[in-house]
């Protein structure tokens, strides 16, 4: 693996990032309905996309939302999706974007970053807890809710 790193979603990834690949099992877990109310009354002003690299590929795809003034304070600071394509899946590329999804928040004064998902085998779950997340609650929908705090 080269270096990874992030740049912003443009014409010339677009294609690529919808186009990532996902293993078997995974789609069920990739749109939580909590994800598509948040979507609904984001502003897009707010929404922090970014297309991870590894060296020229697209390997990965990370969304946010960082919002201080969201009526839910699980809202402000959101990641929203996360995508490694199947075939960079183990290789450390999901740490590398939370982790620079955390240093966004640091930079935009947020001491959390928060994240929704369905608990369950095949799903998201392990890979939020080895990265930091923990669960702090549940939505209507009964997804988790889990934080990361984020140190000054
Ligand atoms: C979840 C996802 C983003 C993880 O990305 P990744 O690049 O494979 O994760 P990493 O290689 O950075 O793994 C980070 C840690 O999580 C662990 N991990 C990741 N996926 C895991 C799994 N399915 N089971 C067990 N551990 C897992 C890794 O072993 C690693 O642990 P360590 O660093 O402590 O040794 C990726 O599997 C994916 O795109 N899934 C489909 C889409 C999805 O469900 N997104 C989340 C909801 S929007």
């Amino acid at each position: 693996m080269t270096e990874l790193r992030l740049v912003e979603l443009s014409a010339k990834t677009i294609v690529a990032v919808n186009n990532l690949s996902l293993k078997p099992g995974q789609e069920q877990f990739l749109a939580p309905v909590s994800y598509g109310i948040a979507a609904t009354v984001a502003n897009p002003l707010t929404v922090w996309q970014r297309v991870v690299l590894d060296g020229d590929e697209v390997v990965g795809f990370v969304s946010a939302n960082f919002d201080p003034d969201a009526p839910e304070e699980h809202f402000r600071s959101i990641l929203w999706r996360i995508n490694v394509d199947a075939d960079d899946q183990g290789r450390g590329v999901g740490r590398f974007a939370v982790e620079s999804l955390v240093e966004e928040a640091r930079a935009r004064g947020f001491h959390h970053v928060n994240v929704m998902y369905e608990a369950g085998e095949d799903g998201p779950e392990i890979f939020f807890h080895r990265v930091g997340f923990t669960p702090i609650g549940e939505t209507a929908y009964a997804e988790v809710i889990a934080e990361i705090r984020v140190t000054d």
